[in-house]
């Protein structure tokens, strides 16, 4: 998918704030004639909740934590995505460097 972003397999959540993709080029919602009805309403909540819960708090993920992914279609962590919950203090420090796991093969994450 280069032809649409560079380096596509980077975790690099930073590029959807310059790029407008189609529904062809992002798609969780399928594309077409057979397209999510609910993609515009889920996008909308997604964003409100996710705006009011991170007000609120900062999750961070279990320290050297294993996420293996499954699924083709649909993916999703095997056991799930745990994490502690702070009040928000916007101590990022940690980032996404220690986890470990398949999701490694899946996501050109930092080291
Ligand atoms: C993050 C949330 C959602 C995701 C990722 C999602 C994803 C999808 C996908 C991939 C399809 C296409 C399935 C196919 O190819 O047959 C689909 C279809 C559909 N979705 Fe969603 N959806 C979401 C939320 C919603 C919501 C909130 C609603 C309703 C309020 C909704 C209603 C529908 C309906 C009715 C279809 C069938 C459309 C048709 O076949 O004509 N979805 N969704």
């Amino acid at each position: 998918m280069s032809e649409v972003y560079p380096e596509p397999e980077k975790f690099d959540p930073e590029r959807w704030i310059t790029q407008e993709p189609t529904n062809f080029e992002y798609n969780p919602f399928s594309a077409g004639s057979r397209t999510c009805i609910g993609a515009a309403f889920a996008m909308m909540e997604i964003k409100l909740v996710l705006a009011i819960l991170l007000q609120r708090y900062r999750l961070q993920l279990i320290p050297r934590l294993k996420v293996d992914g499954v699924g083709l279609i649909v993916m999703a962590p095997k056991q799930g995505m745990p994490v502690v919950v702070y009040p928000q203090d916007r101590n990022f420090a940690q980032g996404v460097g220690g986890v470990r796991g398949n999701v490694r093969e899946m996501v050109e994450l930092p080291k």
